[in-house]
């Protein structure tokens, strides 16, 4: 059984586009896969209940209750590995992580970032791909490696920029395009690792 854990902060569209995708497209069946968990650093994220509804476990690593990043990030792995997960997928996860997760982790670890990197690593990138006048923009899947929103790229989707868009209505229509690239990426992820398999 391949087991992925999906972590959130907050709303959990993209967890709950995962999630609906592993449904409709039979993951378990295709590729001995299921959404194991999904863990939150914030009580409050939305996506826990979402998860909830569709029979998922949830847990939650509250960040401020720890002195350090790698204390949280000590405890965050304790509750991924409660899962034993082949694939571990950040999923509007708002934490930087320590070279020691990521290194746990490494080749089993996902990231969804709202631009076409290498273009506009970190926060606001929407509104910075607008200043930049940039006519698309878009979004990536990627390896997480050490280097914040590096890694190499699994998947590309490209979005046109309007003249009268804003950094919200440019989010919106990037959120969309997130929500068809990230089960699609997840699902070849599991295919490719599935025919490897002897
Ligand atoms: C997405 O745009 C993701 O790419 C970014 O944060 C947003 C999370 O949205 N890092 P959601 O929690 O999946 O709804």
């Amino acid at each position: 059984m391949k087991n992925i854990v999906i972590l959130i902060s907050g709303g959990g569209s993209n967890m709950a586009a995962i999630v609906r995708a592993a449904e409709r497209d039979r993951w378990l069946e295709r590729f001995g896969a299921r959404i194991a968990a999904v863990v939150s650093n914030k009580a409050e994220a939305g996506g826990l209940a979402i998860a909830r509804t569709h029979g998922i476990e949830t847990a939650v690593v509250p960040h401020k209750e720890f002195a350090t990043r790698e204390a949280f990030d000590e405890a965050l792995a304790k509750a991924v590995d409660a899962h034993s997960p082949a694939l571990v997928v950040l999923a509007g996860f708002m934490r930087i992580l320590t070279p020691g997760f990521v290194g746990r982790y490494a080749g089993r670890l996902v990231n969804i970032h709202p631009s076409l990197l290498p273009a506009f690593p970190g926060l606001n990138t929407h509104q910075r791909a607008i200043d930049a006048g940039c006519k698309v923009a878009g979004v990536t899947v990627h390896q997480v490696t050490t280097e914040l929103d590096h890694g190499p790229i699994l998947a590309q989707a490209v979005v046109p920029v309007l003249p009268d868009d804003t950094a919200a209505t440019l989010a919106g229509r990037v959120l969309a395009q997130e929500h068809q690239l990230y089960p699609r990426a997840i699902a070849a992820w599991l295919a490719d690792t599935s025919s490897h398999k002897p």
